[in-house]
């Protein structure tokens, strides 16, 4: 069942960024493709579909202040998770994220370009090199 849901949700992401690429037509809209496919797979149950969040239970990824001032600790928490008292968008949020160990650091790097540059947020992209070195920082690097 949850497997269906995802795939389904994959496939209006994948049609939504079919109609996008005709548009804009580049190599870069592979590499957004990924990201928002990326997304869709591993995120979206939890952050919604628009990156909405869930009430007081989970942040929004669209518009959220967290993710402009947090740029540099964003592929740790994608890569390790995270727990304890946040603050988005002036609201308090106490949860448990789980780490992500199954993604590359390239498709890390696709998956916060995609955050960075979409839904309300218009911060910096990372590169492929600076997203391994954040990693580092918490020993999440795999290299690839
Ligand atoms: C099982 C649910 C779950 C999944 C799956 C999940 N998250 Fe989270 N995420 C959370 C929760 C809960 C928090 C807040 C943790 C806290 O309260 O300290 C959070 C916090 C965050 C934050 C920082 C706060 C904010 O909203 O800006 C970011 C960025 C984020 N998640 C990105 C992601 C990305 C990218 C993925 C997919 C790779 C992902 N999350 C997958 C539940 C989830």
């Amino acid at each position: 069942m949850r497997m269906r849901g995802h795939s389904l949700r994959l496939l209006g992401a994948g049609g939504l960024l079919l109609t996008l690429s005709f548009s804009l037509g580049s190599c870069f809209t592979e590499r957004q493709n990924e990201g928002a496919q990326l997304y869709a797979a591993h995120c979206s149950s939890c952050h919604g579909d628009q990156g909405q969040g869930l009430e007081r239970l989970i942040p929004p990824v669209a518009a959220a202040d967290y993710i402009a001032s947090n740029r540099a600790e964003l592929p740790c928490i994608v890569r390790k998770g995270m727990q304890g008292d946040i603050v988005v968008n002036g609201i308090h949020y106490s949860q448990i994220m789980p780490g992500h160990e199954d993604l590359t650091d390239s498709q890390i790097t696709n998956l916060l370009n995609f955050l960075q540059t979409n839904w309300g947020n218009t911060n910096q992209p990372y590169t492929i090199r600076e997203t391994a070195e954040l990693l580092g920082r918490c020993n999440g690097s795999d290299g690839q």
